[in-house]
């Protein structure tokens, strides 16, 4: 924002010399501390005790112990962490795809330094500032630039409030339809609403049923052609059986959760557009996928921009936000929080939607895909080198995955641990088989990171004895 000249008096404070001078002096200090980490580094001993202890009292605040024993430092350099005892791992997980830039990047200190010198830690529906303004009508342009017509933008606090939001608009708009259309192992959230979406029947154990939700069968790579039949011959039944009923088909484009699985373009066409003859609105939760393909949103990677309806981003932009076309707004007053987000967060989400466009994340031969490229053929070399031990598929663009031995929970969660301990940080994803998976931060991943990732796996698969089941079955 050119804040020159403006008459306002929070323009000249922005404009203060000193205000430049001290952000000279933060860089500097961040770079020089920066400058330390390099690699992956063991706990320090001394630090051992402490961390057991703030570890201990962190699952007595919250009721249990975290998935990992994960406490941050508060520095980090790229996809480097520092952790307060004072290990650094490679975090290829990033709070699950929040991080989208790594840690302590400078663009986003210079972005906290600004929200700092606003008048307001949060913004909320009822008084928005400037760059509350900036960031709507940015992720509008984003959204719009080849051709969907998604004019209009609700900011919120969390991907299952922006899906939240999606499905109020759309049942609103579609009254009185009751049910959504979803793909198996679909995961949208855990509010009431989202966790009836989610494909998952123990995140919503002892809850009531909120939603009427019928799932369609998900594309299979390993036979696509008749995967589409299939969810085709479901929709078929499903707009028989129920008639007028459905406000949305629910589409996420790579599915997250559910284990890093791309869909097609052959695999959604026909199943939106038998959709749409019934005027059932097509909304994308974008929610993991923003950032990670060859466009921003997935939806543009697979071309099926005119079908937006509804979309969602939450995650890499530090906010959500539901986007929806000026036909769906609403006649009643059914959307509305307290909080839109924080000001850290506009500011965070500017810098990183920026950096992601001007360091080559995107396009056909952008740096999401030819990354995802060398990854894999890095895991297929490793899957050469330990049989048994890892296998493919791996996902798309900057969503990584394999399957580790038998594909068991098990096998899956033992593995990540053990990856963890020795310095690279990734999650489980899926059932049947379990995933291990990477979300690698687009802004900040080099190729010496992703072979520091395959150096950390072929060091911890070499020593990784198979659970007895797995090793029968390999
Ligand atoms: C596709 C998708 N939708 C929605 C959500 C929910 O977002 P949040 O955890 O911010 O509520 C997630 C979170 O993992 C997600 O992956």
């Amino acid at each position: 924002m050119d804040h020159h000249d403006s008459g306002l008096l929070a323009d000249r404070l922005r404009a203060d010399p000193r205000v430049a001078t001290a952000m000279n002096l933060l860089h500097e200090a961040l770079h020089d501390v920066q400058a330390n980490i390099v690699g992956p580094r063991p706990a320090h001993r001394d630090r051992r005790e402490e961390y057991e202890e703030l570890l201990a009292r962190l699952a007595a605040a919250r009721g249990a112990a975290t998935y990992f024993p994960y406490l941050s430092s508060g520095l980090g350099r790229g996809p480097w962490v520092e952790l307060a005892d004072g290990s650094i791992k490679l975090d290829f997980i990033t709070g699950i795809g929040v991080h989208g830039l790594g840690h302590s990047h400078p663009q986003l200190l210079e972005a906290g330094v600004r929200a700092a010198l606003e008048d307001t830690v949060m913004q909320g529906n009822l008084q928005q500032h400037r760059p509350s303004l900036l960031v709507m009508e940015r992720l509008i342009s984003i959204a719009c630039q080849q051709g969907a017509q998604l004019r209009h933008c609700m900011l919120t606090t969390s991907g299952a409030m922006a899906n939240e939001n999606a499905l109020k608009i759309a049942f609103h708009h579609r009254q009185p339809a009751d049910r959504v259309l979803a793909l198996d192992n679909c995961f949208a959230g855990r509010s009431l609403a989202t966790a009836q979406l989610t494909d998952r029947p123990q995140y919503r154990q002892g809850l009531p049923t909120a939603l009427a939700v019928d799932y369609l069968p998900p594309m299979n790579a390993g036979n696509p052609e008749e995967a589409a039949r299939l969810a085709r011959q479901t929709l078929d039944k499903l707009l028989l059986r129920h008639p007028g009923k459905y406000a949305a088909l629910w589409l996420e484009l790579v599915s997250g959760e559910g284990g890093y699985y791309p869909g097609s373009r052959e695999y959604f066409v026909p199943l939106i557009e038998r959709a749409k003859e019934e005027g059932v609105l097509i909304v994308f939760d974008e929610v993991q996928t923003f950032g990670r393909l060859s466009r921003p949103f997935a939806f543009q990677h697979f071309e099926l921009d005119a079908y937006a309806d509804i979309a969602t981003v939450g995650k890499i932009t530090q906010l959500c936000a539901t986007l929806y076309r000026p036909e769906l707004k609403p006649t009643a007053p059914i959307l509305s929080q307290t909080f839109t987000a924080a000001s850290s967060a506009i500011e965070a989400c500017l810098v990183v939607l920026e950096t992601l466009e001007t360091t080559g994340c995107y396009g056909p031969g952008g740096a999401n895909l030819r990354r995802h490229d060398y990854f894999a053929h890095r895991l297929d070399e490793l899957a050469a080198r330990h049989p048994g031990k890892l296998r493919g598929p791996f996902g798309c663009g900057m969503m990584v995955a394999f399957t580790p031995g038998d594909g068991t929970a098990e096998c899956a969660k033992d593995l990540v641990h053990r990856l963890f301990d020795a310095g690279l940080m990734g999650f489980v994803a899926g059932s049947n088989p379990a995933r291990i998976r990477f979300l690698p931060p687009p802004g900040a991943t080099a190729t010496e990171h992703i072979d520091a990732a395959v150096a950390i796996l072929d060091e911890v698969l070499g020593r990784w004895e198979l659970p007895a089941a797995a090793a029968m079955t390999t």
